[in-house]
């Protein structure tokens, strides 16, 4: 019920609308009375024609016509009638579409800046596969629960009331008859509403898993390829298909049991209906083109009966997408104090007993390190000693599980995380480009840039050059996650963007790792120039790259184990100069 509420809460912004839908719906629903009231006097006029007496068109002898017009009234009313309808039968689906799409786009909107929004360790533990079924899937049922079934629920229950009470008005007695099969359809309508939840929440379930395949074999058709393994993937996507199947089959049962259901309810209520007119008929108590009329309002009658019931089973289904999509919306976003500006490093970064977790196990544990402004840090270690773990924390990506990260003394919990993020410029292990032009990729986040700046970064990271020999030279689209450049033409793209950040703190994780030596050592130039005067993190497996740094770190069993300067880590003779020897020997 809470979800539902939430859902209606969208609706104000979209008042206007909304009122002029129900005003049609009105129109509609007023449209069917008079239509089913029309029904008896017709009958009468056409089966008395010749004899009898002046017709009632309008209810309560408020206004009779004379038997004379009856010729051209009748037709002239019925078009009347049909053309009321018709009109606000369009108005409404009309209006109602506009506020249904209106707050699915909202939804929609809502749901893509939370996910935008949310920390990475989500994404760790989430599927693509899911996420892309929740703003798809799931935002579409909410659509169809949202204006279809609001419109319906509102249309239906109008022309319920203004049937009932021109069946009431007709004949109070026969109503009642008719009302039996009522209270019977509830229960059952209940039941069929609960179990369409549970079968909807499963379908969503194996829908998000059946996406979350699809997206991991295109986005790794080589490995597949390579692997020889399309028969293994095929199988895996074959079984949740068949699980999807089966869920849309139970759908499916459910949903088709609800109309025959109440048809035989119906059947029950009007034979009873028909047994105690035929009776009253008979007694001379009920006046045939009465029972005429209502005969046909009846008839109209079940009809959003029926129709109530199958938007009660689509509101089922909508309402479990609707708590999928409201539970992704209140996780907690980043945690972003909005806090403290900072324009840089003024002193230092000073990391204080920070330990960090993924899950139980610490991968770093007890680190103390003060950096001074301007300082470039190497950090050496084997893989998976917690390098890159290290330097996520400096821009939050992860939040430090213990202790404390400080940049000029100031936790950085405590500084406005927009204002942290972009004092930092990172080239990461994962060069993620975007399918855009190459020009576009290289400014992305600082769009205001010129050409000429953007050429000359370019230039800067040694990547000018290739881009003049691609087709559309900056122009040029690289495909979804840079697919058509090499692997160092991404590097020095992703260079370049970092060069353009000109931000104080630089962070390199394995920044040149994909370059044969000779552009290495091209590149290395372009980045020891962009290192001058920044706080610099680089992370190389290469430690031919490291020799330079001021202060080398190396990183094992999640703690500092060696500290100090090239030389002076050497003569030590500890895990650096292990690892310097192999690398020459090696
Ligand atoms: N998102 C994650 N969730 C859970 N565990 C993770 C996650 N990322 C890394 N780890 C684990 O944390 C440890 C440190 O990983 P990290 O990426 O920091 O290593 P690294 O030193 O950068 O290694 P490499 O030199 O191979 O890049 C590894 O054991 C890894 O399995
Ligand atoms: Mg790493």
């Amino acid at each position: 019920m809470n979800t539902y509420f939430r859902l209606l809460k969208f609706l104000p912004r979209y008042k206007g609308h909304f009122l002029l839908a129900f005003g049609c719906m009105v129109g509609f629903a007023l449209s069917n009375g008079a239509m089913a009231y029309l029904i008896g006097p017709v009958m009468k006029f056409l089966f008395t024609s010749g004899g009898g007496s002046e017709i009632n068109l309008v209810p309560f002898d408020l206004f009779t016509v004379p038997k004379e017009g009856m010729m051209m009234a009748i037709p002239v009313a019925i078009f009347v009638v049909a053309a009321v309808k018709g009109l606000s039968s369009y108005g409404q689906s009309y209006f109602m579409g506009y506020v249904g799409q209106g707050i699915v786009r909202d939804l929609r909107k809502m749901l893509y800046d939370r996910i935008l929004n949310l920390p990475l360790g989500f994404f760790s533990n989430t599927s693509t596969g899911v996420l892309t079924s929740r703003l798809t899937h799931d935002v579409n049922l909410i659509q169809t629960s949202t204006s279809d079934a609001v419109t319906q629920i509102l249309k239906q229950s109008l022309t319920i009331i203004v049937l009932g009470a021109v069946i009431v008005s007709l004949d109070w007695k026969l109503s009642l008859a008719a009302a039996v099969a009522l209270p019977l359809s509830i229960y059952p309508m209940q039941k069929l509403g609960k179990r369409m939840k549970k079968v909807s929440t499963q379908g969503q379930v194996t829908m998000g898993a059946l996406t979350g395949l699809l997206h991991e074999a295109i986005a790794g058709i080589r490995i597949v390829k390579a692997f020889c393994m399309e028969g293994y993937e095929s199988t895996r996507f074959q079984k949740e298909n068949e699980a999807y199947t089966r869920n849309q089959i139970k759908t499916i049962k459910v949903r088709s049991l609800a109309s025959p259901l109440m048809e035989t309810l119906g059947a029950f209520a009007f034979a009873i209906t028909i047994w105690y007119a035929a009776y009253r008929i008979g007694q001379g108590t009920l006046k045939p083109e009465t029972f005429i009329s209502f005969f046909a309002s009846v008839i109209m009658f079940y009809q959003p009966i029926k129709a109530l019931n199958g938007v009660n089973l689509n509101i089922q289904q909508g309402l479990a997408a609707a708590v999928r999509i409201f539970e992704l919306i209140d996780r907690p976003g980043e945690h972003d104090t909005r806090g403290a500006e900072i324009s840089g490093v003024n002193e230092s970064i000073e990391w204080r007993g920070v330990e960090f977790k993924y899950g139980a196990e610490p991968v770093l544990n007890g680190i103390d390190l003060k950096v001074r402004r301007g300082e470039v840090i190497a950090i050496v270690g084997s893989s998976g000693a917690g390098k890159s773990t290290f330097v996520n924390l400096i821009p939050r990506f992860y939040d430090a599980t213990g202790g404390a990260i400080l940049i000029d003394g100031r936790d950085i919990r405590e500084l406005s995380l927009n204002s942290l993020r972009s004092k930092i410029a990172i080239v990461s292990q994962q060069v993620i480009l975007f399918n855009d032009s190459v020009k576009r990729n290289i400014a992305y986040g600082a769009v205001e840039l010129s050409d000429n700046e953007i050429i000359a970064a370019a230039k800067a990271a040694n990547a000018h050059d290739f881009i003049m020999r691609l087709p559309q030279g900056y122009e040029t689209v690289i495909g979804e996650g840079g697919v058509r450049l090499s692997g160092g033409e991404r590097q020095r793209g992703s260079i370049a963007r970092a060069i353009l950040k000109n931000a104080p703190i630089l962070i390199l994780d394995e920044a040149t790792s994909s370059l044969d030596t000779e552009s290495e050592a091209e590149v290395q130039k372009a980045i020891t120039n962009l290192m001058s005067g920044r706080t610099t993190f680089v992370i190389a497996h290469r430690l031919s790259t490291v020799r330079n740094a001021d202060r080398i770190i190396v990183l094992s069993g999640g703690a500092i184990k060696e500290i100090g300067n090239h030389d002076e880590l050497l003569s030590t003779g500890g895990e650096y100069s292990r690892l310097y020897s192999m690398q020459f020997q090696g």
